[in-house]
């Protein structure tokens, strides 16, 4: 019997891997994380599956969920939306089965900020603006930030900053960031990335809380830098044409195709 962790990707189900509608095809139970995983998503289960949403129940509950399964000798699909690797809450349940002694998988899933950059159209590094992608949040009621990681310092940096769990921040966000920024940095609001009823809000710190307005809640990320305005930057020395690479035919050690 193992447990997978599968990242069930962003919200819309063509992003779900293969790999992932496989293992969920072939585990009888199913434990979903809340409102973030589609239904189309869930049909992936057998016929018959146990499918349960973990949103209601604490760590305890889950780990019984797994222990019965675990007992009778079925896989179990674990969702969490996303990507696991971030913030997913997987980590404390991984460290439960490895102190019961309970075999697991982990599957990665297209993450939140990635489906946000595909649905604004930007890359998040341009060279010249940005080299640097920093996942981050504001502190939350249940989780405060390490010392260290305040947003002020990532903001030094200049690197273009993904704020997940942090709409509701935005005004105290914005504030932190304009002394690092500037008032004509662009900012871009995207709420449930590639879901059917997406919404993306452009702006810049200047004026990104006003077009706000009070109107997303919940799901949605930040984005804060130079490279959304997607000008003002260099192209890639890996495809200029002076620019001597191992892949280019006519050089000694070039690699064969
Ligand atoms: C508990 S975290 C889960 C992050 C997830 N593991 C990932 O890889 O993106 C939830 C936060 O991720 C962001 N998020 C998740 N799905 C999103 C989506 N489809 N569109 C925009 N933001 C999303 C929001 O900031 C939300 O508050």
């Amino acid at each position: 019997m193992t447990v997978h962790f599968i990242g069930a990707g962003p919200g819309a189900p063509d992003l779900l891997t293969l790999r992932a509608r496989d293992l969920i095809a072939a585990s009888p139970v199913c434990l979903y994380a809340g409102s973030l995983i589609p239904r189309a998503v869930l049909a992936h289960c057998p016929e018959g599956a146990r499918i349960v949403n973990t949103a209601p129940l604490d760590l305890d509950a889950i780990m019984a969920e797994i222990a019965a399964a675990h007992e009778q000798g079925l896989d179990v699909a674990r969702l969490h939306s996303g990507d696991l690797s971030v913030w997913s809450a997987m980590g404390e349940q991984l460290r439960r089965l490895r102190m019961a002694g309970i075999a697991y998988t982990v599957t990665p899933g297209v993450p939140s900020f990635a489906a946000a950059a595909a649905a604004l159209g930007v890359e998040l590094t341009l060279p010249g603006l940005a080299q640097s992608v920093v996942l981050t949040r504001t502190p939350g009621r249940a989780s405060p930030m390490p010392g260290g990681e305040s947003l002020a310092a990532f903001a030094a940096t200049g690197a273009t900053l993904a704020l997940h769990l942090s709409i509701h921040r935005l005004a105290e966000t914005v504030a932190e960031l304009l002394p690092h920024y500037g008032t004509d940095c662009p900012v871009a609001v995207v709420w449930r990335a590639s879901w059917p009823d997406q919404r993306i809000i452009r702006g810049t710190l200047a004026d990104i809380e006003a077009q706000v307005g009070g109107t997303i809640e919940r799901t949605a990320l930040i984005l804060v830098g130079p490279v959304l305005a997607q000008e003002g930057f260099d192209e890639s020395r890996l495809y200029a044409a002076d620019y001597d690479r191992r892949f280019r035919a006519g050089r000694a050690d070039a690699v064969k195709p």
